[in-house]
């Protein structure tokens, strides 16, 4: 089977106005569909740069990335950016939702310029129901607290049926008990929706939570291990 996600000797240089940084020294890794991979790594080794490249928010310095077989430098902006829409869905520590907006509203943003609103509505609040709000739909973010505003934002990553979810810390800002239950949606969602899910974690309880992890340091992947 074709990984969907596959990176061969991937680097990562970021140019500031004094140094030179590689992140990124050379990634080889595939992830398989289906998967649900947990990243881990001291502060510094490369984890949210790796995430960004997957999510198409940066590009790579040198090697290549795969997606689904496709390779991403081969691509233009406009497919990039059919990508970031449909087929990566992200989650970040902060929750980055719209405070003016319901959260229903905040879910159903990704699909604004999709046709189809009844199916969309429908879709948002079935989401909604999934990570365990059906009875916030309303709300706006400053009425939730914030392991549900952080389950909105997965409900809205959620959205456009990508195929990868890529979630960086999404627990950081989290308590134990609704950092747990955020693993526990991720597990969900990776079965019932079948998307592939690679999330960053300081937390090594957290990342027994997924089917594998992956160790990065200095920007390197040290050590891959199955969980179970
Ligand atoms: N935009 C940038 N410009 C220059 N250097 C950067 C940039 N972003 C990250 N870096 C550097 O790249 C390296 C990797 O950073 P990255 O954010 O990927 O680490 P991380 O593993 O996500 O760390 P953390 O666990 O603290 O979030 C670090 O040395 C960082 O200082
Ligand atoms: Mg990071």
């Amino acid at each position: 089977m074709q990984p969907i996600i596959e990176a061969r000797n991937l680097e990562k240089i970021y140019k500031t106005r004094v140094e030179r940084i590689q992140a990124l020294k050379g990634l080889n890794f595939s992830v398989e569909k289906g998967d649900f991979t947990a990243l881990m790594g001291p502060s510094g080794a490369g984890k949210t740069t790796l995430l960004n490249l997957i999510g198409c928010l940066d590009t790579s310095t040198a090697g290549e990335l795969l997606m689904d077989g496709r390779q991403l430098d081969h691509l233009k902006e406009k497919e990039l950016t059919e990508i970031r829409r449909n087929f990566v869905g992200m989650v970040f520590q902060e929750f980055f939702l719209i405070e003016t907006l319901s959260a229903l509203e905040n879910v159903m943003l990704p699909a604004l310029f999709n046709p189809g609103k009844k199916i969309q509505k429908e879709r948002g609040a079935y989401l909604m129901e999934l990570v365990g709000l059906k009875n916030r739909m309303q709300h706006l973010p400053r009425e939730l607290s914030g392991g549900e505003m952080q389950r909105v934002a997965i409900a809205r990553a959620l959205m456009n049926s990508p195929r990868i979810i890529l979630a960086d810390e999404p627990t950081g800002n989290l308590d134990r008990k609704n950092a747990l239950n955020i693993f526990a949606i991720l597990a969900e969602i990776n079965h019932t929706e079948d998307v592939t899910v690679l999330v960053a974690t300081h937390n090594v309880k957290l990342a027994h939570q997924a089917k594998n992890i992956m160790y990065i340091s200095d920007g390197l992947i040290i050590k891959e291990e199955a969980v179970r």
